[in-house]
């Protein structure tokens, strides 16, 4: 209302798109955590999010951190109160002045999938904590990761025999059944394929203490899986005594975190379309007839659409100034489009919005947390969408993990 209120007194920007981020949402994924997995430690993956506030929150509240490279492990450890031994460098295949910065930071864990990683590493970091990153079924999700990463199980005794003979230390396995994974039993398979993994690290004379159960988790899902590797580790790995166990979830932490709101800055509808009642224009339902334009777009938190297989839907945030919708108003099918001067900046190809929407109302979209700011570009000079942060349900809660922070 602000927003809108600034931009008819014509201050520049004032419609700008804008996320508002729920740290208590953050807050209560990390509770729901440790209630279904108290066994799991949480390494947050930086990659999906790497957001001021959530990286401070999370590391008051004790996670370790997942990170892909220098920018991200020094990120996390400039937050000044989080111990290199709390951040995994779960990259297989990382420069080798990454991993040389990495020892210099003290950062000992890192994953491999190769051999040549390991002559890499045993070069410039000797005295690394090595995590080999098996392959294991990920057909069952949104972003499959096998195409790029982890061992296949025949190739890892071999790769084990080459760290030993380098002298390396590999203290455990690691997987990822691929982000955003819709089928839990892909859990069970990889636990049980980790397993055979640790068998193969024992005939090579090494006695593995670390499993890394990666990242994948999903948030209607979370129950489910959760019981699932709680099955898993009973079956495959009854003595843990000694076995660390980790995870590196992004997704889950902060997907339903952030929404986003976005200005409709300009609108194109065919004469018919203009004023007339939604069954007086032609075309099927389905077919839109009327564009709206709104000020973010797949350049920006739009990413999601091209890289991580989101189809965002919108909905009315405000309409002529109100926040009250009316059902009353007739739905028209309409496209929703980026502000770029590229027509793959499409947000939406249909959706059913009110047929009164004009210029100058509001579109939100729920679920905008994860993969969206951090691949984010200024293409056209449009800037990234800033962050607002509310601290909902457990703002005491979120407060006092934060004053650590405070300046
Ligand atoms: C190595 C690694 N760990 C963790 C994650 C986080 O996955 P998710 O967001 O699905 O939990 C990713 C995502 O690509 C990844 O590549």
């Amino acid at each position: 209302m602000k927003a809108a209120e600034l931009a008819m007194e014509g201050e520049p920007d004032a419609e700008k798109a804008f996320f508002v981020a729920d740290l208590s949402y953050v807050y209560q994924q990390h509770v729901r955590w440790k209630k279904n997995l108290p066994e799991i430690e949480p390494f947050y993956a930086v990659k999906c999010n790497p957001d001021p506030y959530v990286l401070r929150l999370l590391s008051s509240l004790g996670t370790g951190f997942d990170c892909a490279s220098n920018g991200e492990i020094n990120q996390v450890l400039s937050l000044g109160v989080v111990d290199p031994s709390r951040v995994i460098f779960a990259n297989p295949c990382k420069a080798t002045s990454f991993i040389r910065q990495s020892a210099r930071a003290g950062v000992d864990m890192m994953t491999f999938d190769n051999t040549d990683e390991l002559y890499k590493i045993a070069r410039v970091h000797p005295g690394a904590k090595l995590i080999v990153r098996i392959l294991t079924d990920d057909s069952k999700s949104l972003c499959r990761l096998g195409l790029k990463f982890g061992a296949p199980l025949v190739s890892v005794p071999g790769l084990l025999a080459k760290a030993k003979e380098l002298n390396l230390d590999v203290i455990g396995v690691s997987f990822h059944v691929g982000s955003g994974c819709f089928d839990s039993n892909a859990f069970s398979d990889a636990i049980m394929r980790a397993r055979m993994a640790f068998n193969m690290g024992k005939d090579v004379g090494y006695n593995f203490t670390l499993l890394d159960v990666g990242g994948g988790f999903e948030d209607h899902t979370f129950e489910a899986t959760s019981s699932v590797i709680r099955t898993a580790l009973e079956e495959y790995f009854p003595n843990r005594e000694n076995l660390r166990i980790i995870a590196e979830p992004g997704r889950y932490y902060v997907a339903k975190a952030f929404s986003l709101a976005a200005n409709i800055i300009a609108r194109r509808a065919p004469p018919a379309a203009e004023g007339a009642v939604p069954q007086d224009i032609e075309g099927d339902s389905e077919s839109p007839t009327v564009m709206y334009y709104i000020n973010d777009g797949v350049y920006g938190a739009f990413n999601c659409i091209l890289f991580d297989h989101q189809t965002p839907q919108p909905y009315v945030l405000s309409l002529n100034g109100s926040f009250h919708v009316p059902s009353s108003v007739p739905l028209r099918a309409s496209s929703v489009w980026g502000p770029t001067c590229d027509s793959i900046d499409c947000v939406c190809t249909v959706t059913h919005l009110p047929s009164t929407l004009q210029v100058g109302d509001w579109l939100a979209f729920e679920n905008m947390g994860a993969y969206t700011i951090c691949a984010a570009s200024q293409f056209n000079g449009f800037q990234v969408s800033k962050v607002t942060y509310t601290t909902g349900e457990h703002g005491r809660e979120v407060r006092e993990a934060l004053k650590a922070f405070a300046a």
